[in-house]
């Protein structure tokens, strides 16, 4: 894994408010003067106005730097525009206290962020001579935010992206029921395949942008020249519909028991497998040893040392059978 090049900040930034995407989930976007995250890092974000005493840790989705510099100096020196070099974006799943206060900002707004913080998702593995396998994201849940990242910088869409995938990437996403997976995944739709699995049923589920094809549930991704990929829509377990040795990297993000699962199918594959795991934080930056992470090589620290671990250094001890877990992160 890539450790922090990045020097963390904290700072008061403004939020464009809280957009609801789909029931108990909503994108929050900040401008962020500081360094640019990477795909896999996190930001410890508390509203100015907070009743919670510890900031929550979310994954970063999305970074968009500024249009471009020169836009922002004309700007002049005290302007938002002069301080931002980018906007930052997050999907949230409200749980508690905090992420319901995280729901209810407002444009203008303002919320303390630290970060970035933690490590990011390891590069592709170099091309072997007549290798063609791509690399796959799986997600589960809100498990898909910082794949999301991942996608847009193999897709080479991210400032500086050093990581494009050549043979391209497939994202594989669970949820327990159909929604708006069309606003949730924009990033996805950079794939050169896309698979949806849906536990309850499709649910509500349609693309619905002009343009895209119409996705049939169980039909195989498609991408219509010109046009937006049309994803693959099953009712069942995301794993269900993922084969590693498909693959020459397997990047995932989701519920404990899928990423167990997923972490025993890659070692019988033999396909190296990176896993973003959550732990309960205090400090969110290594001081406080508040969530530590059980590893083949001694306790860790989720927020310094990961959160994107080898899924083998964290789970090979277990001796985990393959259960095909999904749901919500
Ligand atoms: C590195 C990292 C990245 C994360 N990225 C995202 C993200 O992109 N989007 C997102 O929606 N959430 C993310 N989370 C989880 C998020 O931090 C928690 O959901 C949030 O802290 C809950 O705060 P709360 O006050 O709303 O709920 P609380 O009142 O603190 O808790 C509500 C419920 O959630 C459980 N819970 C709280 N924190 C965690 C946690 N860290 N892991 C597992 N269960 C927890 C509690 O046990 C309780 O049952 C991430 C967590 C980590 C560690
Ligand atoms: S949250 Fe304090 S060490 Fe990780």
């Amino acid at each position: 894994m890539s450790q922090n090049p990045r020097a963390r900040q904290s700072l008061l930034c403004k939020t464009t408010g809280a957009v609801f995407l789909a029931e108990g989930i909503f994108r929050l976007e900040f401008s962020w003067p500081g360094p640019a995250p990477g795909a896999g890092q996190f930001f410890m974000i508390k509203p100015e106005r907070s009743s919670v005493f510890l900031a929550r840790p979310v994954s970063v989705a999305g970074w968009k730097p500024a249009e471009s510099a020169e836009s922002a100096e004309s700007a002049g020196p005290e302007s938002p525009a002069a301080a931002a070099a980018g906007t930052i974006s997050f999907l949230v799943a409200v749980r508690g206290t905090g992420t319901v206060e995280l729901a209810q900002m407002k444009a203008g707004d303002r919320a303390k962020l630290t970060g970035p913080l933690g490590n990011t998702w390891p590069g592709v593995p170099a091309k072997r001579s007549g290798e063609t396998k791509p690399p796959a994201l799986v997600g589960g849940g809100i498990g898909v935010a910082p794949l999301l990242a991942l996608a847009r910088e193999l897709a080479g869409n991210a400032a500086g992206a050093e990581r494009e995938a050549p043979c391209g990437f497939d994202f594989f996403a669970g949820f327990r029921n159909g929604f708006a997976c069309d606003s949730l995944l924009e990033e996805a739709y950079a794939a050169r395949g896309l698979v949806l699995a849906f536990e309850g049923g499709l649910g509500g589920y349609a693309p619905r942008r002009r343009g895209w094809a119409a996705a049939r549930a169980g039909a195989a991704p498609k991408r219509r020249p010109g046009g937006r990929l049309s994803p693959s829509i099953h009712r069942g377990r995301i794993l269900d519909f993922v084969d590693p040795a498909d693959y020459s990297v397997v990047y995932a993000c989701g519920p404990e028991p899928m990423l167990r699962a997923l972490t025993a199918r890659c070692r019988a594959a033999a396909v190296p497998c990176y896993v973003s795991v959550e732990r309960r934080m205090a400090c969110g930056t290594g001081a406080c040893l508040g969530c530590t992470v059980e590893t083949g090589g001694g306790n860790k620290r989720c927020c310094a040392d990961g959160p994107v671990f080898s899924g083998e250094e964290i789970y090979a001890c277990t001796g985990e059978t393959a259960s095909t877990g999904g749901g919500d992160k």
